[in-house]
């Protein structure tokens, strides 16, 4: 088996794997979504001070496990190198204490792998990452043919939610607020602009959009949020099917799945579904437990890692914040 850490933001989650089956023995996550919700985001040295508490915890109810552990993976980038760090502390002292090899897992292979939890993997593969720190598209053949072909030059899509609910003083996370929020609004009532509409790059932007949705926030009533709410949910929308529409252009998939926290997006899943029926592709998602972060999709990937015995040394293995 192996057991998998993920720690790159504000989950602490821990998973065991088992290795001939892909099945999932244990997964389990704590979230701190209340004690950053004070702050409207997340803050990345309470953060690390939550892993550290969290971590230990769980991997208390690991410890029947250990005898049966044939190696340690763990994310090691991209994400807040303070909280990244907490999880690979944890996993190199468990590399050393059961003589196992580690495995250093990349975040964003993480995502593309939710899709294939207790699953064979299906390739190739188009996919459209939605978080809190990445809007991206990516055509994926295998775990080590992933090329970016798209992606945020500013905001992410998750972001924006997180800063338009922070402006409306809604909590943390935003996306499910802002969805539950913008259920009832008017989608057309604000008219705001769609991100490089006019631009032909396939590139995706949240801050001018976002600085919009400020302005507006700032004349408003409170009444008003809903119909602001779901504005721009439909431009943030809009911005992503426009530019998937000019990359379908030139390469139409057969299959396209979203990945990410912001994937579970009722709207976006919506309006995604219309467009690949046009062009008779096949949609696939995560199941919804496995959207946010968490350690099985780190687990996954170590799998298939494993196989190939990609395996760091204690020294080598250092986090990363940006995505290499
Ligand atoms: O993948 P994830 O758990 O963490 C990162 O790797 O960033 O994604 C978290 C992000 C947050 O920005 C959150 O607001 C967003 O996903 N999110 C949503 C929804 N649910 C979560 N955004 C839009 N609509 C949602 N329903
Ligand atoms: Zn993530």
């Amino acid at each position: 088996m192996i057991l998998s850490i993920e720690s790159s933001c504000d989950d602490s989650a821990i998973a065991i794997t088992e290795i001939a089956t892909k099945k999932l023995i244990f997964h389990k996550k704590i979230s701190q979504e209340i004690e950053h919700s004070v702050y409207g985001g997340v803050v990345p040295e309470l953060a690390a001070r939550l892993h550290a508490e969290a971590l230990p915890k769980i991997l208390e109810d690991c410890k029947p496990y250990f005898k049966t552990l044939k190696a340690v993976a763990v994310t090691s980038s991209p994400g807040l190198t303070v909280t990244l760090i907490e999880g690979v502390v944890m996993a190199k002292a468990i590399s050393i204490a059961l003589n196992i090899p580690i495995i250093g897992v990349n975040h964003l292979v993480g995502h593309i792998y939710s899709l294939f939890i207790e699953k064979e993997a299906i390739f190739p593969l188009t996919v459209l990452l939605v978080s809190g720190g990445h809007t991206q598209v990516m055509e994926v053949k295998s775990l080590d043919n992933i090329k970016t072909v798209a992606k945020s030059m500013d905001d992410s899509f998750g972001e924006s939610f997180d800063k338009v609910a922070k402006m409306m003083h809604l909590g943390y996370p935003g996306g499910p607020l802002i969805q539950e929020l913008a259920k009832d609004g008017d989608r057309k009532k604000y008219n705001f602009t769609v991100p490089l509409h006019q631009s032909p790059l396939i590139a995706f932007s949240y801050s001018g959009l976002k600085n919009s949705v400020r302005l507006a926030v700032e004349k408003a009533e409170e009444s008003d949020y809903k119909d602001i709410a779901a504005s721009f949910e439909h431009i943030a929308t809009a911005h992503i099917i426009q530019k998937l529409k000019r990359y379908f252009k030139e390469a139409t998939p057969k299959n396209f799945a979203i990945v990410g926290g912001a994937s579970a997006n009722l709207y976006l899943r919506e309006q995604i579904e219309k467009l690949l029926a046009l062009y008779g592709a096949k949609l696939l998602l995560s199941e919804l437990k496995y959207c946010s972060d968490n350690a099985a999709m780190i687990g996954r990937v170590a799998l298939e890692m494993y196989k190939k015995e990609m395996f760091s040394s204690l020294d080598e293995l250092k986090v990363c914040p940006k995505s290499v």
